[in-house]
């Protein structure tokens, strides 16, 4: 099949994160205002319309799908999407689907995820004390997420758990994370808050460069490099004392774009060429102006054709983002 999503500077994009709606049930201080309004459900892409997007990029060649929002798991009738992607999967064309989730939903979806042809999910998870993780979700019950994440397991689902670190909230607890996630066998990945959109706090006093954070887990455990990667941007490296993986995702401090293989969608049709550049390219007019994809397919070529090298994230002294009006959830993380 054709297959040219390479970009300006070389880099073949094979992997897309498609936002499926902007809706959480939880409201994360680095994520959200406490007031946030989502958008009317007709601006949001309807199953069908996701499907059809998913395949267009698929002919063209990308082989990696991830699921995330919003929490993707409240869409309603989003299995109908895993479904259809499991057929990509089931004839080759695609090597894998993923999901980003927080968790809360998992008790219902994780069997059927699994049936679908999920192997790995990745479960956002900021806190193992429960009043900490009701001040950083605002909305969310801990014991649900981790009674979610043991249906994960039980339904055979890798588990990864991508924690954010914020300074003075998770802060002093990260090492305690670590072991209780590679305790239980799951790898973790912790990142640097992003300034994407705007909150009610100050996002300069939540920000923690992960330069701090690797030193304080390395007075507890020996951290040890490696050259493991997976298609996303975490640096890996393996804990001595727990065999298992620890990766950094750092936006701020440590540049990853020159090896950048995705773009993304957000729930509203509109491919961002780089999660921190404003390049957009709207796919929604194409898919709904015509039963035949050839409109989505330019449209696709055009995106791909404008991807910027990569994004200028900046966290200035007055903590005002540098991505404003645009959230996580609406691009997906
Ligand atoms: P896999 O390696 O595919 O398992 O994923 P991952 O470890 O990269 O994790 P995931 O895809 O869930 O991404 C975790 C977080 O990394 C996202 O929620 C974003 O915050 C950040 N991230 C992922 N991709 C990018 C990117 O292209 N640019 C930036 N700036 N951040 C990214
Ligand atoms: N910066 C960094 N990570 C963020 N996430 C949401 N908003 C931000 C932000 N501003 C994380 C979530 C989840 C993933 C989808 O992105 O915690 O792990
Ligand atoms: Fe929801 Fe994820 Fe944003 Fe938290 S970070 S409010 S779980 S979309």
């Amino acid at each position: 099949h054709v297959s040219n999503l390479v970009d300006p500077f070389g880099r073949r994009v094979d992997y897309l994160r498609v936002s499926v709606t902007d809706r959480c049930d939880f409201r994360c201080v680095y994520c959200m205002s406490s007031d946030m309004t989502f958008l009317p459900h007709g601006d949001l892409l309807t199953l069908e319309e996701l499907d059809r997007l998913c395949g267009a990029f698929i002919r063209r060649g990308v082989r990696r799908i991830r699921v995330s929002g919003g929490e993707p798991l409240v869409r309603r009738g989003i299995m109908a999407l895993f479904r259809s992607l499991k057929s990509y999967l089931d004839d080759g064309s695609l090597d894998e689907v993923t999901l980003t989730t927080n968790g809360s939903q998992l008790t219902r979806f994780a069997d059927e995820l699994a049936d679908c042809g999920v192997r790995r999910i990745n479960v956002s998870l900021d806190s193992l004390d429960a009043d900490k993780f009701k001040a950083i979700t605002r909305t969310g019950s801990l014991d649900k997420v981790l009674a979610g994440i043991d249906a994960a397991v039980r339904a055979g689902l890798k588990v990864k758990i991508n924690t954010v670190a914020l300074r003075d909230i998770n802060e002093f607890e990260l090492a305690d994370m670590l072991a209780w996630a590679h305790g239980r066998g799951f790898d973790m990945t912790v990142i640097e808050t992003m300034p994407l959109g705007e909150i009610d706090g100050d996002r300069l006093a939540q920000y923690l460069p992960l330069n701090e954070v690797r030193a304080n887990l390395a007075r507890r455990f020996t951290l040890d490099d490696t050259n493991y990667r997976t298609s996303g941007p975490a640096r890996y490296v393996t804990v001595r004392e727990t065999g298992g993986r620890l990766g950094f995702i750092t936006p701020m401090t440590h540049n990853f774009c020159e090896s950048c293989n995705r773009v993304r969608v957000t729930c509203t049709g509109t491919v961002y060429m780089c999660l921190g550049q404003e390049d957009k390219v709207d796919l929604r007019a194409p898919l709904r102006a015509s039963e035949a994809d050839d409109l989505l397919d330019q449209a696709i070529l055009k995106a791909i054709a404008h991807k910027p090298r990569g994004h200028d994230f900046v966290i200035d002294r007055t903590g005002i983002p540098s991505v404003k009006g645009r959230h996580m959830n609406t691009t997906g993380g």
